[in-house]
């Protein structure tokens, strides 16, 4: 039995329309009967449903986040782009930066970096995604990795209160593949000594599921988890916070 306060964050990714949102009742329904577990349920829909779900959700405890923006924090000729107030206006409360499919597509760590810190001074919460690759894995260049993705992320950065860390392998996501638990272990430690005496929350991503998530949990050093293929049915999502709290 996890006694912890837990995380579970929804990266629906470029998945879901307006009709997607009714599916939605049975985690209501959840969360608002589940009072003896302390969790942060946290959605991040594409930009188009940020709003509509914020509406939903209003008096519920699920919160609604974003999965990127541009790094300007003024309005500015960047066409098909918004910024962190932009999505904080319509509803978002939290971000995700930095995350893979991003960084594969030519995001750098400066870039995120820039982004980062407009989303700090929009006001919103930050779920920043580091992870190696399968061949940084195999060549042991994990932690060279992480320290990189961490320092220049975090540049000039004091204040990172708002700042929570997801660990998400990239040969981990969307594979059903997920580290060995003493890797991971050895890794989310890495990740939580960098920040010495103050650490962020640090969640892990990567596969996680009904069946995978108990051994997930285990280890106690995680504060929750961030959700791609599974959080898009709402049972499955219920099914993994279960079994996080058994
Ligand atoms: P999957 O859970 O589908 O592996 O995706 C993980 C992820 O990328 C969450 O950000």
């Amino acid at each position: 039995m996890t006694n912890k306060y837990m995380y579970f964050v929804a990266n629906w990714k470029m998945f879901g329309d307006l009709r997607t949102l009714n599916s939605l009742d049975s985690i209501i329904k959840f969360s608002n009967a589940n009072k003896k577990n302390k969790l942060k349920i946290v959605y991040c829909p594409p930009n188009t449903l940020i709003r509509p779900l914020s509406k939903r959700l209003k008096k519920t405890k699920l919160e609604v986040g974003a999965q990127n923006c541009h790094e300007n924090e003024n309005y500015g000729a960047f066409t098909g782009s918004v910024n962190a107030g932009m999505l904080k206006n319509v509803g978002a409360k939290y971000i995700i930066l930095g995350h893979s499919e991003n960084r594969q597509s030519g995001e750098t760590d400066k870039l995120i970096n820039l982004k980062i810190k407009s989303a700090i001074k929009s006001g919103l919460k930050i779920i920043f995604c580091i992870g190696e690759t399968l061949v940084e894995k195999k060549n042991k260049k994990t932690n060279q990795v992480l320290a990189k993705q961490i320092n220049n992320g975090l540049k000039s950065i004091k204040n990172k209160s708002n700042i929570i860390l997801a660990y998400e392998p990239v040969w981990s996501i969307g594979t059903g593949l997920i580290p060995k638990s003493n890797d991971l272990l050895k890794s989310v430690s890495f990740i939580k000594n960098r920040f010495g005496k103050k650490p962020p929350k640090i969640l892990y991503g990567g596969s996680v599921n009904s069946n995978n998530v108990a051994q997930l949990k285990d280890i106690d050093i995680i504060d929750g988890f961030l959700i791609g293929g599974a959080s898009q049915s709402s049972k499955k999502f219920i099914d993994i916070i279960k079994k996080t709290f058994n």
